[in-house]
Parts: structure tokens; sequence; C-alpha cells
């Protein structure tokens, strides 16, 4: 429905983001290229935003048959009411939908579109402006649901170029697109640098469920591939500041650490019960001093160990999301306890935190990648990732980056396992 800038609404009132105002903040849109192969008169390459859920082919590309539906044109509603199905005939091309932006979720058209049996999505925008990211919405249950279970890519179109697909639709041409997305990620050599914009908070509804799982599922992946050197990995977390004028809040200090220079929302929106937003930092800081000791022995991988193994055993829910839990995980795992206290540094003191420090400046977009808005995000060879956070996806995503040729065997097989993985899970 609109653009989410999700982590600017989370956040209680009065903390601001450590960033550039938002009016100099880059949001940049990932695209992938759309060509018209027919009708003739309209053929050509056109830019598309890729919707953040669903499952973009990275590396890959799909030819379709586009469809503009006579009636629920908007895709509001479920296809069937209006007896349409976007199934297409054996040996025919796939079906592509052209509906029109408004009245509902983006990611709820694309339901009723895969539940229609379309194969793809292109929404055309219905103001002329720059491409923006469809997200999904805020998380309730309701709109959850089916969110997990989409599985077509979907892109967002700019308005005229949807007009004249219509119009050559309208005419009774047949109109073709091959939707393109081996440009989505840039592939300039044989290793992969990606990075994930992560939290340590276990409570905060679907979207922390949806990170936890990836997380989980990614491990064994991740762990081949960073052992292999095939990719250099790093994990990011997302703080705020406090506003100098509240610092001495009682919101602020249950939020922040080191004097309200690094914030995170209360888990519960409530300052009076369970956890505060400042353990939620610690523990932050805790997983980043993990990975960076752990990158010193040359073992990063250790950090994946470190975060799902937490996940386990120190739950807010069980009340052990605390140092004494997470102290044990590390002496598990042979990390140097000493090591990680020092480079975590004292939260009371009134001074920066080199590690917190670096990790503000990072989420500040550079080159082609846009500001760290969306949490989770990740970024892959310096290009945000759009799509659902899922093994399957994501490794399209991260093999579409290596230079041709130089792809790990994960990747060439992982195609097919993933493949059978996923339509297992599916039907
Ligand atoms: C999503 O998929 C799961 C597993 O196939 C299924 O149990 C669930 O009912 C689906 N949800 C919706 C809203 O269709
Ligand atoms: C991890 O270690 C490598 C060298 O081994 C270094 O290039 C990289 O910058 C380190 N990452 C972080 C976040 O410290």
């Amino acid at each position: 429905m609109k653009l989410r800038i999700s982590l600017l609404c989370v956040f209680l009132g009065f903390l601001v983001l450590f960033l550039s105002p938002p009016s100099m903040a880059k949001f940049v849109v990932e695209k992938n290229s759309l060509t018209v192969t027919s009708p003739d008169n309209i053929k050509g390459t056109h830019d598309s935003a890729i919707g953040n859920f669903g499952i973009p082919q990275y590396g890959g590309s799909m030819a379709g048959n586009v469809v503009y539906p006579k009636d629920n044109k908007k895709g509001c509603k479920e296809f069937d009411e209006y007896g349409i199905s976007f199934k297409s005939k054996p040996g025919s091309l796939p079906t592509i939908v052209l509906l029109d932006r408004g009245n509902c979720f983006f990611a709820l058209k694309v339901w009723n579109a895969q539940k229609a049996g379309a194969s793809a999505v292109l929404v055309a925008d219905d103001i002329e402006e720059k491409l923006i990211t469809m997200d999904t919405p805020e998380e309730d249950g309701s709109s959850a649901k089916y969110i997990e279970n989409i599985t077509i890519p979907s892109a967002l179109i700019e308005k005229s170029f949807g007009g004249k697909l219509k119009d050559a639709i309208s005419n009774g041409d047949m109109v073709n697109v091959n939707l393109d997305w081996r440009e989505a990620v840039p592939h300039p050599d044989d290793r992969v640098e990606y990075e994930l914009w992560t939290n340590s908070n276990d409570e905060c509804g679907v979207k922390c469920d949806m990170l936890m799982e990836f997380v989980k599922d990614f491990k064994g992946a991740a762990q081949i591939l960073e052992k292999g050197g095939y990719t250099q990995f790093t994990p990011h977390y997302i703080t705020w500041y406090c506003p100098q004028a509240f610092t001495l809040s009682k919101q602020c200090k249950s939020q922040c650490i080191n004097h309200g220079r690094y914030c995170a929302p209360d888990p519960e929106q409530d300052f009076s019960t369970g956890y505060d937003g400042k353990d939620v930092v610690i523990e932050n800081l805790r997983q980043l001093c993990v990975f960076k000791v752990a990158n010193e022995t040359k073992k990063p991988w250790v950090w994946w160990d470190y975060v799902t193994d937490f996940q386990i055993r120190c739950p807010m829910k069980e009340k052990k999301y605390n140092k004494k839990c997470a102290d044990a995980v590390i002496e598990s795992l042979g990390l140097d306890i000493k090591k990680i206290e020092r480079c975590m540094g004292d939260p009371n003191a009134d001074s920066e935190n080199p590690v917190l420090k670096e990790e503000q400046d990072a989420q500040v977009g550079k080159g082609s990648r846009g500001d760290v808005t969306i949490l989770p995000t990740l970024v892959v060879n310096n290009r945000q990732y759009r799509g659902k956070l899922e093994k399957g996806a994501v490794m399209k995503a991260i093999c579409a980056g290596f230079e041709e040729t130089t792809e790990p065997a994960v990747c060439l097989s992982s195609g097919k396992c993933l493949l059978s993985f996923g339509s297992a899970k599916r039907n």
C-alpha cells in the first residue's frame, strides 16, 4: 500500500534515527528489467521495482504472457468470485497478471493472483512518480498468514508503461514480456560480500519470527560458503540515538546505553514491564562483538552458531535473555569472553562506543546501496535484496552475485535441491 519506512514508525515518539534528515535519506529501489517482446509497437526495455515479498528469480528470467483481468482489476478480491483463472494451458507461456495499484495491500493483490494461477504480477502505479518498493503491510495476524505463502515474484511498473500494456491488450494484441533478474545483483568477481541487518530481539511479532527462522535455516549454507572462502558475510545491527534534551528522561534511560547514544525500541512497547530497549542494544552489541572476535580468529562463521544457540537457549519468553545465558553460549563455543567484554566496553560510560558508532555510520547508504530503513535487510554485493527472507530465495540472490563460472558447487546443486525443497513445502 505504501512505502514502508518501518523502523521510523516503530519507534516510540521522540527518538530519532541517527541519519541525515529524512529529506536527505536515500532509499534506493532495487530493479529488475522488463522487456516487452511483442507487440512490435511497444517493444523495449523498462525498469520495474521488485516487490519485497514473494520470490524474485535472482539470476534468472521468466518469459510470460501479460493478462489484464476484465474484473477485479485491482486484485483486492479473490478472482474465483469472478470466475477468472490465470492458469496457463500446457505448452503455453506462464501468465503474468497486470493489476492496478490501490484499495488494498500490494501483497494481497499478489496473493489473490497467485491463488488464481498467476506466475508473476505487475502492478501498474496509479500516479506518475518514481518507482517505489512494494513492501508488506505492518504485521497484523491476517496478512501474515498469506504473505508467508507468496511464492511468485512481483514488480511495480510506471503508470504510463502500464497504460501502454493495457492499450495493447484491449486492442487484442498478444502481449509478451520477459522479466529479467540477472542484473539485479552485481557479479563482478568470485567472492560475494553480503550483510544481514538483523536484531537479537525475539519478541517483535511476525518480522522477528521470520528473521529467526531464516537465520536458523540459512546457517548451514552460510557456513559452507564462508568456510570455503566464497563469501564474506558481515552482520549489522541498527541503533538509534536519543535527542540530547531527553537523555535523562525515563524513556531514554530504559531504551538506551552510553547516555542516550545507542537505543532500541522497548520489546513490549511498555517501559514498565519485561525487557527494555537497552537490553536489546546490549545483546545486539554482544552479537557484534562475538562476530568481531570470531572474525579476528579467522572463524567468522561462529557468529551463526552463537545467534542460533542464543535464540534457542536464551529466549525472552523464558526470561533468559541476559548476560549469564549469553556467557554460557559464548563459553560453549570456545570464544574468549574477556575479549568480547573488552569489545563491548562500558554501557554506562558517557562516551562513544566505537563498535556501535561504526554501525550507525554504516546505516547510511553508500554508492549503489540506499540507507537501510527496513529491518531485516539483506545486502548482496552492496545491493539491497528484495523478496522473501527465505533460504532458497536468498541462495538465488547470493549465487547470482558470482562472476559467471565461479559459482561454488553449492550454487549449482542447490538450485535443484532447493527447488524440490521449496515445492515440497508448498504443495
Ligand atoms: C499457507 O501454507 C501453509 C502450508 O502449506 C498452509 O497450512 C496455510 O493454510 C497457508 N495459508 C494460507 C493463508 O493459505
Ligand atoms: C573480518 O576479517 C577480515 C579479514 O580477515 C577483514 O577484512 C574484515 O574487515 C573483518 N570484518 C569486520 C567487520 O571486522
